[in-house]
């Protein structure tokens, strides 16, 4: 590079890059996303060459939109190793593949029958694209505090009492890497002639190890998307949205992803896509099989009987993908929030997410490195947390969560009308009975507790206002606990 006051990054206004930097140079342990790892998953060679692959459509790089040469076999590729009938590559993550999805499935005013346990993203797609959702409510876990499965009776009962939906879309794996029984769930929603759509963003990884849950379209899935970036080593924004059988129509599905994405797609994210893929599928199995062992060493070495992992066992009429660590530190007397700043702060730890009573952590196949020192810290950290909390929890007087189960609130307002609705800012406290223009959303795992022309009620504002000073990062209410509500 030319000799400028740029040749040394000493001193830069750069607040992102030199954040960054200085996490990476504290050697963290990342049980996060991207699937990467910090670049560990990514061979050197790769590494060593992504600036260059910052390209655009020049003649032989092809075009995303209109396929005929290098991503159109990518692609193929990606269709054979995923088991899809064609297979589309996304540069703006999940999100939009989401969108696609159910814009390509449903005309305006269509009832759509949705998990309620789904990510902001379905609900953004419902109000884009107009649809009336149809919500089902997810079972339960009591001791874990959290929504588990989906079960097959009550996405029967919800397509036999509203026959003109156009199909079902469920969230599998959740965030907690909790699976319904999709071959179940696929039966019923073909018996009655609909499509089966998953937001699979949690469930790159699952096609490539026999020990894992079934992945969406062996399952039997008529389209499912997938955040490569979370759980294989692609570049965050990568995704991959699958089609098979032929209940989409594919040109509709076409046509509306080349509104929803970028005209400059980025040629790193898509080449990782591509190399991401051939990773998985040379080296997935046997990765899986070493990872599986380890997670369940560590599991039996850390003997803290205060400690309660999240298991297959836990779950009924359902699976658990043992990548997704779960585990309650309730006994501890901590909440998922205080744990995870202690896994942060003591031993440099950092987490995929905690909630009140849990923290979650993303295990992928870069986590193989260095002899799986991060394994061997992970234990040490959960044994300290018992440490810690003896220490922490000596002047503190305990006060039992509040569980919040509420039935799904009353939408006073269509989703696809809320948009151009007149809006208000009151206090969260003043909301109960009034209709929230916004998504009110823990984030993550980004499950709106509220959303848009539902109306707010009281159990719901107490629940939100514990999570909040509790640690946790709430969208959509701000820093004065105001919130928007239609006027
Ligand atoms: C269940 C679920 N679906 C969809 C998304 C959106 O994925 P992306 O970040 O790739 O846009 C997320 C993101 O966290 C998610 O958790």
């Amino acid at each position: 590079m030319r000799k400028t006051k740029y040749s040394t990054m000493d001193n830069c206004n750069i607040p992102i890059y030199n954040a960054i930097k200085k996490y990476v140079s504290l050697n963290p342990i990342p049980f996060h996303t991207p699937g990467h790892k910090l670049g560990k998953g990514i061979p050197d060679e790769v590494l060593t060459n992504l600036p260059f692959m910052d390209i655009t459509e020049i003649p032989g790089t092809d075009n995303l939109h209109f396929p005929e040469g290098i991503i159109k076999e990518a692609q193929i590729l990606a269709a054979e190793a995923f088991g899809a009938d064609s297979t589309f590559f996304l540069v703006n993550g999940s999100t939009s593949g989401i969108h696609a999805m159910i814009m390509a499935m449903c005309r305006p005013g269509d009832q759509l029958i949705v998990s309620r346990d789904c990510h902001r993203s379905v609900i953004t797609g419902m109000m884009l694209a107009g649809v009336r959702p149809i919500y089902i409510k997810p079972e339960y876990n009591q001791d874990f505090k959290i929504p588990t499965v989906i079960k097959p009776e009550k996405i029967d009962e919800a397509l036999a009492s509203n026959p003109n939906a156009v199909g079902v879309l469920i969230t599998r794996p959740s965030y907690y890497g909790v699976c319904s029984d999709i071959k179940r769930i696929a039966e019923i929603v073909h018996k009655y002639g609909k499509i089966l759509a998953i937001d699979e963003a949690h469930g790159t990884h699952l096609k490539f190890s026999e020990n894992l849950p079934v992945c969406a379209l062996d399952g039997g899935a008529d389209i499912c998307v997938q955040s490569a970036h979370k759980t294989i080593p692609a570049l965050t924004q990568g995704s991959y949205l699958h089609v098979k059988n032929d209940r989409i129509d594919i040109d509709r599905l076409r046509e509306i992803l080349r509104m929803l994405q970028t005209s400059s797609p980025s040629y790193i994210i898509m080449t990782m896509l591509d190399i991401a893929r051939d990773i998985m599928n040379k080296c997935g199995r046997e990765c899986f099989s070493e990872i599986l062992d380890n997670i369940n060493i560590i599991q039996s070495q850390t003997n803290i009987e205060k400690l309660r992992w999240l298991s297959s066992d836990d779950i009924v009429d359902g699976d658990k993908d043992p990548t997704r660590v779960v585990i309650n530190v309730e006994k501890l007397g901590l909440t998922g929030y205080e744990a995870g700043k202690i896994l942060r702060e003591k031993y440099n730890i950092y987490i995929e997410m905690s909630d009140m009573s849990n923290i979650v952590l993303i295990i992928t196949i870069a986590d193989q490195y260095e002899n799986y020192e991060n394994f061997k810290r992970l234990q040490l950290g959960l044994e300290g947390l018992s440490k810690y909390s003896e220490y922490l929890t000596q002047n503190k007087t305990f006060s039992q969560h509040i569980v919040y189960q509420s039935n799904i609130s009353m939408q006073a307002i269509e989703l696809k009308d809320v948009l151009n609705s007149k809006a208000t800012n009151i206090k969260l406290f003043d909301a109960e009975g009034r209709v929230s223009k916004d998504m009110i959303t823990p984030y993550p795992p980004g499950i709106p507790l509220i959303c848009p022309g539902e109306v707010i009620t009281r159990e719901a504002i107490e629940y939100i206002s514990e999570l909040i000073i509790k640690g946790c990062c709430v969208n959509g209410v701000d820093e004065k606990f105001d919130i928007l509500v239609v006027e």
